[in-house]
């Protein structure tokens, strides 16, 4: 168990809150409008079924149908939440999705393209010991044990979740910087991305053993993206480390892209002088692309990007450009196509 001393994080969370709350106090306000105005009867039928249709889809047909879960009573398997959140919602005013919401409504296709049978499946998913190789264009590789990783000082983060199938969440995350890892390795002059690699193990993670993906799931960064304060690996949730579905034992989270840049339970980190290609993109070039910041002007060729569904909540939410956090990130897209390099 990680076990991690609330007056450890409080200081550093009120700082990010301060800090997040007066750089977000216009869009506070935007949010509120957005929520108030935007209902069901808004939707376009294409919107509305966008899940249904299971973006990141990796076959031609539509998954089953997946209903809203149901997050007013807690799965059996769920344990007790350990440690209170700092805070109840986001610097945006938006409420915390449940605990039980996060842990039973998953994307996690290593184990499950039923997003509310993953839990299950993944239940019993041994994630110690557990190692996470951080090498290519570094001046000190290094593998790092789950406990190393830990050593870092971990913080709370409450960050939107937008997924690409135009739902969200607002997750309480434990983790630290990527940065804090990358400055200990030291990158050379030549790595310009990152490559991150999931576990490969069929036996162990059974989606594995079906045809239809080119596994192991690997995404990207451009190491600037990398280094940005926002970015962390996650290794917990609401205070209590992450269960396997959420991707134990560490996950990235890249909060202004869509969720499937946050790659789950990583075994590999390159540095790299390429942009590397991600599961997705040799998926399907045309629907998923490396940078895969949240756009609400950019529909997916399949439905309309502008509102999402929040998860535990009725109605829609509008999506806003780098899922809120345009302040701090879009000074890394200066002069880019954001249409074009989606
Ligand atoms: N990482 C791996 N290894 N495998 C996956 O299937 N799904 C991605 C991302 N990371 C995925 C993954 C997608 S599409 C999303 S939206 C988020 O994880 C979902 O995270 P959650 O299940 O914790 O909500």
């Amino acid at each position: 168990m990680v076990k991690i001393d609330p007056s450890e994080i409080t200081p550093e969370h009120l700082y990010l809150s301060r800090r997040k709350f007066i750089k977000a106090a216009g869009a506070a306000a935007a949010g509120a409008l957005a929520l108030a105005a935007c209902g069901r009867q808004d939707v376009p039928e294409e919107q509305a079924t966008s899940e249904q249709q299971g973006a990141p889809s990796p076959t031609p047909e539509p998954m089953q149908p997946a209903a809203t879960p149901d997050v007013t009573k807690p799965p059996a398997t769920t344990p007790e939440v350990g440690l209170t959140p700092q805070a109840s919602e986001d610097e945006l005013g938006s409420p915390l999705t449940s605990y039980a919401a996060i842990n039973t409504y998953n994307n996690y296709y290593e184990f499950s393209f039923g997003k509310e049978e993953v839990a299950a499946i993944a239940k019993g998913f041994e994630s110690r010991p557990w190692t996470v190789e951080v090498g290519g264009l570094v001046a000190n590789p290094k593998t790092y044990s789950l406990d190393d990783l830990l050593q870092f000082t971990q913080e709370e983060r409450i960050y939107r979740m937008r997924c690409v199938e135009a739902w969200s969440m607002v997750i309480p995350w434990l983790g630290f910087p990527l940065g804090d890892l990358l400055r200990e390795v030291e990158p050379t002059s030549e790595a310009k991305y990152l490559r991150f690699e999931t576990l490969l193990d069929p036996a162990r993670m059974p989606g594995q053993r079906s045809p239809g993906l080119d596994w192991p799931y690997v995404e990207g960064l451009r190491l600037d993206e990398a280094m940005h304060d926002l970015t962390i690996l996650a290794t917990g949730l609401y205070g209590k480390p992450l269960l396997p579905q959420t991707g134990a034992p560490i996950r990235l989270v890249v909060p202004w892209k869509y969720g499937f840049k946050s790659i789950k339970s990583i075994v590999k980190i390159d540095l790299v002088a390429e942009m590397p290609t991600s599961l997705w993109i040799t998926q399907s070039p045309a629907e998923y692309g490396f940078y895969a910041n949240v756009n609400p002007n950019v529909p997916h060729p399949r439905w309309s990007q502008a509102t999402e569904r929040r998860i535990g909540k009725a109605g829609r939410v509008k999506t806003l450009m780098f899922n809120g956090y345009g302040e701090e990130v879009s000074s890394l897209y200066e002069g880019m196509d954001l249409a074009t390099w989606f």
